[in-house]
């Protein structure tokens, strides 16, 4: 069996910089097919995550957001044309791989949106081809298409053959995921990026789930990702859908996985196979300030590996194992210590 590895399991050696600002440091990306961030942060398509508030928000801050498929295409066209009005040039529309697609493709496009994310749990799938058949016949060459979710090389070169320019890596790994509980199925999410970003075809890799704190996205990034693809880390914020829950004094949002119960049977009636869960997560304020919390990590991230762009960080990146002992003593660790 082989051994596979997630964010945790590994650190980042410092390495000799001559960079004297963080101001020096491009953390830009290009994600292919006319789609370039200048913050490599995307926000996830769930219905506690992205509308047109998150969508803002994210292409302010260089990023961009992909507003869920979980509503009619009524209502998705009005929220892209919301933060498209708001002046976001960079909105993504996620889509499925039956039913209305082409139709929800063709509105969310009409209403501004520059970007579709086909948004499937398990991507490598005959009805992904020829969803992407389809798209490619509908609308050309030019229109960037991100695709998942894979977990393999394999996965990542078909879903390019096929016609996506980006694609998302990762399965089970979110951290309202219970696919690999369920189902027993799944890959480390890091693990997906290293062996996704050994694909020769002109594609991004996306990291999608799992991602914890600004040093992941930097893992991620020396690990082949182009972007990261993230929910928790944006979620219970001022962007996010959903109303402030106010108990004894404390305040919350919910944040839900898209596989969850609760959100199965809002939005079809009923469930089947649940593959997430459902959370009340302390309210944590403007999203605007932890974009720029992240901003900075990663721009420190860059500088500890002497990288002043992404591809240098690729070049110099030295990755090593680290030990559990090795990982306590990576967190703020006096509060654990025997006096
Ligand atoms: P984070 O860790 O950023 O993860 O909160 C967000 C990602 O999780 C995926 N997702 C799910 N995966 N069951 C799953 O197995 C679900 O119910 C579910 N909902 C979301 C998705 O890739 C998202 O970007």
């Amino acid at each position: 069996m082989n051994e596979v590895l997630t964010y945790d399991d590994v650190l980042l050696v410092p390495q000799y910089s001559n960079i004297r600002s963080r101001k020096e440091i491009d953390i830009s990306t290009d994600l292919r097919n006319n789609l370039k961030l200048d913050l490599p942060i995307i926000s996830s398509p769930m219905d506690t995550i992205t509308e047109d508030d998150m969508a803002s928000s994210m292409f302010y801050a260089g990023g961009a957001g992909i507003i869920h498929r979980y509503n009619t295409i009524d209502e998705q066209a009005k929220l892209v044309t919301s933060a498209f009005r708001r002046g976001a040039m960079n909105v993504g529309a996620a889509i499925g791989i039956t039913g209305d697609y082409v139709e929800r493709s063709h509105a969310v496009l009409e209403h501004g949106a520059s970007f579709i994310c086909v948004d499937v749990a398990h991507g490598h799938h005959i009805l992904m081809e020829k969803a992407l058949a389809k798209l490619r016949f509908e609308f050309g060459d030019n229109l960037h298409i991100m695709a998942g979710n894979v977990v393999g090389l394999e996965g990542a070169n078909d879903l390019a053959d096929w016609g996506a320019n980006s694609v998302r890596c990762n399965i089970g790994g979110g951290s309202i995921c219970s696919t690999r509980i369920q189902t027993g199925h799944g890959l480390p999410g890091l693990q997906t990026i290293i062996d996704c970003a050994k694909t020769d075809r002109n594609i991004a890799v996306i990291a999608d789930g799992g991602i914890k704190n600004s040093g992941d996205i930097v893992k991620a990034l020396a690990a082949g990702a182009d972007a990261v693809l993230i929910g928790s880390l944006l979620a219970a914020t001022n962007a996010t859908p959903g109303e402030i829950i106010n108990q004894k004094g404390d305040k919350y949002k919910i944040y839900r996985g898209m596989a969850s119960k609760e959100a199965q049977i809002d939005w079809k009636g009923d469930y089947s196979s649940f593959e997430g869960v459902s959370m009340f997560m302390p309210y944590r304020g403007n999203v605007t300030d932890i974009l720029d919390d992240l901003e900075r990590g990663i721009r420190s991230g860059f500088s500890y590996s002497g990288a002043r762009t992404l591809k240098e960080l690729r070049a110099k990146a030295k990755f090593v194992r680290q030990t559990v002992a090795g990982l306590s003593e990576s967190g703020a660790h006096i509060t654990t210590r025997k006096w």
